[in-house]
């Protein structure tokens, strides 16, 4: 008989394990990869105050993760979002950012984002999450790659 696979579930973490192996699969993957922010990098950015990373897991094993920043203007700022190369594509993504809204709008009225101009699958994909373009910040991170910063709102900071 086969085993049964694990449930997927999706929890907030701080365990030291599980931001090594985000890290591992953020600096293995297209965007970082190409943008040469490695390993050492990315576990920096998980580690920085502020920051939530919640990650899913299927058993032990570490399939996709987000990380959020609840803090000042831009608080409610999806810092990274990644999935496993073997599950993209069956909604794992489309989950996590369900997950993160839910998380920022309890506290905030809106979720900012980033996404790379080279990155046309995860620019296709939040526009069909009803991300809208509210910035461009030319060359950014290096030169000749420009950031979209994208936004989802429910209306203004201030009743
Ligand atoms: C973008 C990403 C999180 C989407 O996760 P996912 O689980 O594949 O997403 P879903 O299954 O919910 O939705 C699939 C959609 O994601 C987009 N997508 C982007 N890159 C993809 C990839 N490598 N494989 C499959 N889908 C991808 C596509 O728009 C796809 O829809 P399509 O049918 O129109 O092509 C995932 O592809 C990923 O981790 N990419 C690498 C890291 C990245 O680019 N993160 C965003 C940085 S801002």
């Amino acid at each position: 008989m086969q085993p049964r696979p694990s449930r997927l579930r999706i929890v907030r973490t701080r365990s030291r394990r599980l931001r090594l192996a985000a890290a591992r699969l953020m600096a293995a993957s297209d965007p970082w990869l190409r943008l040469g922010i490695g390993r050492a990098g990315c576990l920096e950015t998980i580690k920085t105050p502020y920051r939530e990373l919640h990650v899913a897991l299927r058993g032990s094993a570490l399939e996709g993760l987000v990380l959020i920043t609840m803090y000042g203007t831009f608080r409610g700022y999806i810092q990274a979002l990644c999935v496993a190369p073997g599950a993209r594509g069956g909604g794992l993504g489309g989950l996590l950012m369900r997950r993160a809204e839910e998380r920022i709008f309890r506290d905030s009225p809106n979720v900012f984002l980033c996404v790379s101009s080279f990155n046309k699958g995860a620019r296709r994909f939040y526009r069909r999450l009803g991300y809208r373009q509210a910035g461009l910040l030319k060359d950014l991170l290096v030169k000749g790659s420009d950031e979209l910063l994208l936004r989802k709102t429910q209306g203004p900071l201030l009743p």
